[in-house]
């Protein structure tokens, strides 16, 4: 019992890790036109905290959106970090004790733009075509009034819990929904989750995967990080804030540029360079960028590869992340006279490998 407990509070852990609009508007800036005339939800997103809401609220007119809708969750705690815009609401509204969903129908700027000394939910709800309603139920994505906003969404643009992510994304399949969301690199190595990107269901978004992304935490987790963590590694102080740090990534369906850039390969193949595994029959490339460019067999690639991955100029076969051989997700028929599922060299272990072929 108690382990239990143990191991559901280290993978919440980071589920209260809010995403600064810096990122936000820096990754959203990449897919403009496929907000045009959509309707946008944040469904992990109190509108008092998120700066998802306060990132499709502002910049309504300019993505000419459709509706924007935010939910949130009953169990959101308030991050002061982020309050700064709402500062002279009472305590008592800024709490999600009441779970509640916003819908952005028109945001009328212009005249009335000097009134934006108000909070910005304030300030959209004095136009009645706006409303704040309070959920039925506790806001979870998956209860029945939030699927029926789901249903009614174009693009799902959010950082659901990390903790959650598998389920998070599966319904967003489930739904055929567009999105664009926050989640742990780790989450590629998920069963489930690699292989909507092996299948091209699914891909990294345009922020490069080796960017060091940080969050604003609540109040608890700073002292917290304060009290016991490493600086550097936990948390990092910027400007005097306590920013939590997750070796978070984007992930989306949407289509951008990135995505059809061909690597420029201009390594040549030997067998000295590119060892072979023990017991995988492909070779290893330490460095994406030493990608041979004419090598036509299996090759094993850092996970960092999906950052250059293009479905053009490769196919992904498999994965190796860990002891447990899953056939599926390897890829590759593995030599029967190794137990070790991971990639092996002169009987060592190499870190984690996606395993990859050019396409001719
Ligand atoms: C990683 S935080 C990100 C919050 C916000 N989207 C942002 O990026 O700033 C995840 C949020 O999901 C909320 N949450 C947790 N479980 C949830 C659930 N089952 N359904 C909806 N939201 C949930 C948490 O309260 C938390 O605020």
């Amino acid at each position: 019992m108690a382990n239990t407990t143990l191991i559901k509070a280290s993978k919440a852990k980071n589920d209260e890790f809010y995403t600064q609009i810096s990122d936000i508007s820096n990754e959203c800036s990449h897919y403009k036109g496929h907000f045009k005339g959509k309707t946008i939800f944040c469904n992990c997103d109190d509108p008092y905290e998120s700066e998802f809401f306060k990132y499709f609220a502002l910049n309504f007119n300019h993505l000419e959106l459709k509706k924007l809708i935010a939910s949130c969750y009953i169990g959101s705690p308030i991050a002061n970090t982020q309050l700064s815009l709402f500062d002279h609401e009472s305590v008592e509204n800024k709490t999600t004790k009441h779970p509640h969903r916003i819908e952005i129908m028109e945001m009328v700027e212009g005249e009335s733009s000097n009134e934006r000394g108000l909070p910005l939910v304030e300030y959209l709800l004095r136009n009645k075509k706006n409303a704040l309603t309070r959920l039925q139920g506790d806001g979870d994505f998956r209860s029945p009034e939030c699927v029926e906003m789901l249903k009614e969404t174009d693009v799902v643009v959010t950082n659901p819990p990390f903790s959650l992510f598998r389920e998070y994304v599966a319904q967003l399949i489930e739904y055929e929904k567009k999105f664009l969301i926050i989640g742990n690199k780790n989450a590629i190595t998920y069963k489930e989750i690699f292989r909507l990107i092996k299948e091209n269901k699914m891909w990294i978004g345009r922020m490069p995967m080796g960017t060091d992304m940080l969050f604003n935490v609540p109040e608890k987790y700073e002292k917290n990080f304060l009290e016991n963590k490493r600086e550097g590694s936990a948390y990092r102080i910027v400007n005097g804030a306590v920013k939590g740090r997750s070796q978070a990534c984007w992930f989306t369906n949407i289509d951008h540029k990135k995505r059809h850039e061909e690597m420029i390969l201009w390594k040549k193949y030997t067998p000295q360079e590119y060892p072979r595994y023990d017991n995988y029959d492909a070779i290893e490339v330490s460095k994406t960028i030493e990608i041979p460019a004419d090598y036509s067999g299996a090759m094993g690639v850092p996970v960092t590869f999906l950052d250059k991955y293009n479905p053009e100029q490769f196919e992904i076969i498999g994965m190796s992340a860990s002891a447990g051989y899953n056939a599926e997700i390897v890829g590759l028929e593995k030599n029967s006279k190794f137990k070790d599922a991971r990639p092996l060299m002169n009987g060592r272990n190499t870190y984690a490998r996606i395993f990859i072929k050019r396409k001719q």
